[in-house]
C-alpha cells in the first residue's frame, strides 16, 4: 500500500537511495545544494510516499535567503524512476503546499517549468537574482501567491542571519 508520511518518520537511507536513484550519486555538486548547504530541513513541509519495502518518493524543503527576505527551497521533489508518471509527484506537492502556514516564505526551487508551473511556479520574478553555482535562468523558480515583497537583484543562499 502507498503511504504519505512526514519525511523524518522515514529511513534516511532509503531516503538517500532514492535520490541517488532519481538525480545520481553525484548530485551533492549540484547548485541547489549550495543554495541551502548547513540548513535543517523543514519538518512540516517535507514528506516522503512509501510502499512498503522502499521510499518511491519524497520533497524536501529548506530556509534559505535573498538579502533580507525569507525564502523556502523547495526540492529535491524525486520520484523513483520505475514509479515516474503515475501522480505521485503531484501528491507530493500538493502535500507540501496544504502544510503551509502563513508563517512560511515565498517558495523558490530549480526545476522544470513545464512541470512545475501547474503548482504556481514561475520564473518571472527571479530575472535579476544569482546563485551560488551555475544555474539556468529559465529553471529558477518563485511561487508568491501573497506578492510579497522581494529584492529584484540579489543572491540567492542559506538562511544564516535572518
Ligand atoms: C519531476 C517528477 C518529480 C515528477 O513526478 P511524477 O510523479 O513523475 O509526475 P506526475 O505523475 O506527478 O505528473 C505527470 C505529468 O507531469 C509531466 N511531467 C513529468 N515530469 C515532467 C518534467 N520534468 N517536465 C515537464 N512535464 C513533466 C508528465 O508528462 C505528466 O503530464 P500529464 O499530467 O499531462 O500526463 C519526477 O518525474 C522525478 O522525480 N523526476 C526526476 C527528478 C527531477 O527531475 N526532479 C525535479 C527537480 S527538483
Amino acid at each position: 500500500m502507498i503511504m504519505l508520511c512526514p519525511l523524518f518518520s522515514l529511513p534516511p537511507a532509503d531516503v538517500e537511495k532514492l535520490l541517488d536513484d532519481a538525480f545520481g550519486t553525484d548530485r551533492h555538486q549540484r547548485t541547489a545544494y549550495l543554495l541551502r548547504k548547513g540548513m535543517p530541513v523543514i519538518d512540516h513541509l517535507s514528506f516522503g510516499i512509501e510502499d512498503g519495502k522502499a521510499v518511491i518518493g519524497s520533497i524536501q524543503c529548506w530556509p534559505i535567503a535573498i538579502d533580507d527576505a525569507k525564502l523556502v527551497l523547495v526540492g529535491p521533489v524525486a520520484v523513483s524512476p520505475h514509479r515516474q508518471n503515475s501522480g505521485l509527484g503531484k501528491q507530493l506537492m500538493h502535500a507540501m503546499l496544504a502544510a503551509t502556514t502563513a508563517a512560511d516564505a515565498p517558495m523558490v526551487m530549480i526545476g522544470d517549468p513545464e512541470y512545475y508551473g501547474r503548482f504556481g511556479f514561475d520564473a518571472i520574478g527571479t530575472v535579476g537574482w544569482t546563485l551560488p553555482g551555475p544555474w539556468d535562468p529559465r529553471r529558477l523558480l518563485l511561487r508568491n501567491p501573497d506578492n510579497v515583497s522581494l529584492p529584484i537583484t540579489g543572491r540567492l543562499g542559506p538562511r544564516t542571519r535572518l
